[in-house]
């Protein structure tokens, strides 16, 4: 047997309560019993996203509310503005362009952030741009996005679509005092759930949208779903058993505090970020990092493949790879959702341990203690 340690960004580990709420005996979706469930969840997401209006929850994994974010709120042949700074900055540009949108296509190098005032130009010079699209958290470079400086400029202008997917519940997102139009997440990452269910919140001129909107939608329908919703239903059958589960992480989180919550995803990152330099390794995202987790560069001529294969089947411990050209020369480091100082102590000496077995030097515990020195200040 060889213990296993699950510290890659999505999906992530799950608590045993929620995992026993998941648990609970079937219930059939329209009845009261449910309807109170929803409502209680719904209250939740509406504190963790930062919002007073409604927040769906959808039968779905995170590129379905993207996918709905888009299908809702435009028009065909409409203009948006992408910002591409990775895989998941693509995926907005591939569902805009399946849905027909005229697309400009704001490449960004990877692990770099956006800079606002590019964002700035292209709204100048193309004032007929509907919607900005962007990752607060480019999970596939570990970079963040300047969101809330992106939205000072859009208030007035186009709306702001967040993909929130590895942001909501691990950095502040606050949609209504940054002015987000549509922030969206998954379960199975700060929410501490199995993948499955999607989350979408729309801003009050988002909501107007909606209903100029003439893309097709059916499954998607945000107006549809929240009728529904409100009423303590679902348009569709929810699944019922994520939403146990979601009761239950939600009350997690709100009993640890959401400020206790960012902070702790906050020191996870900074004592990673550390260990990999006490290492002398590199950072890909080293000016803009997100705390739900680290790209860190090998050392030339390390397989990054068969490192992880290694981590994974010898060690137990699953981290994630570089994607495309970053394939084999990064990995990284999760620390989002249901993680703590000891799943980066974990990671870190796993890592050094690997490297050593890997042929590149490294003197046991030196990441580790630079880790440890982070870690030690939640300690009285
Ligand atoms: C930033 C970001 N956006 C979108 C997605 C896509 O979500 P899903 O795989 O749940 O469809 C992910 C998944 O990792 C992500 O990290």
């Amino acid at each position: 047997m060889i213990k296993q340690y699950l510290l890659a960004p999505g999906p992530t580990p799950i608590p045993n309560e929620v995992l026993r709420a998941m648990a609970d005996t079937m219930i059939h979706h329209r009845t009261p019993q449910f309807s109170k469930i929803l409502a209680e969840v719904r209250e939740g997401l509406k504190a963790l996203f930062g919002t007073k209006n409604d927040v769906l929850v959808l039968v779905s994994s995170g590129t379905g509310a993207m996918e709905a974010a888009v299908s809702n709120l435009f028009s065909p042949n409409e203009k948006v503005l992408v910002i591409n700074g990775g895989k998941f900055g693509e995926r907005w540009l591939q569902i805009c362009q399946a849905f027909g949108l005229e697309t400009i296509d704001l490449k960004v190098e990877w692990g770099k952030a956006v800079k606002v005032e590019t964002v700035k130009k292209h709204l100048q010079a193309n004032p007929d741009i509907k919607g900005v699209l962007v990752q607060a958290s480019e999970t596939s470079t570990t970079a963040l996005h300047p969101v809330r400086e992106i939205a000072q400029i859009t208030r007035t202008g186009p709306l702001l679509l967040v993909d929130g997917v590895t942001a909501v519940g691990v950095l502040p997102v606050p949609m209504e005092e940054w002015g987000i139009d549509v922030l969206v997440t998954g379960s199975q990452k700060a929410l501490m759930l199995p993948p499955g269910l999607g989350f979408i919140g729309l801003s009050d001129r988002a909501w107007a949208m909606t209903e100029r909107a003439k893309l097709p939608r059916f499954y998607f329908d945000l107006r549809l779903e929240r009728k529904s919703q409100q009423k303590g239903a679902a348009a569709f059958t929810p699944a019922v058993s994520l939403i146990f589960g979601l009761r239950a992480s939600l009350k997690m989180m709100q009993e640890e505090g959401l400020d206790r919550v960012y902070a702790r995803h906050d020191r996870m990152a900074r004592a990673t970020r550390a260990a990999a330099t006490a290492l002398g390794l590199g950072l890909l995202a080293a000016d803009n990092p997100s705390p739900a987790a680290t790209g860190v560069l090998l050392p030339d001529g390390m397989d990054g493949d068969r490192l992880l294969d290694y981590l994974r089947d010898q060690m137990g411990i699953t981290f994630a790879e570089g994607q495309d050209q970053l394939r084999g020369r990064i990995i990284r480091i999760a620390h989002v959702g249901y993680m703590g100082a000891f799943d980066v102590v974990v990671a870190v000496s796993g890592l050094e341990m690997a490297l050593k077995k890997f042929g590149f030097p490294v003197k046991f515990g030196q990441g580790v203690a630079a880790a440890q020195e982070i870690l030690i200040e939640t300690l009285e």
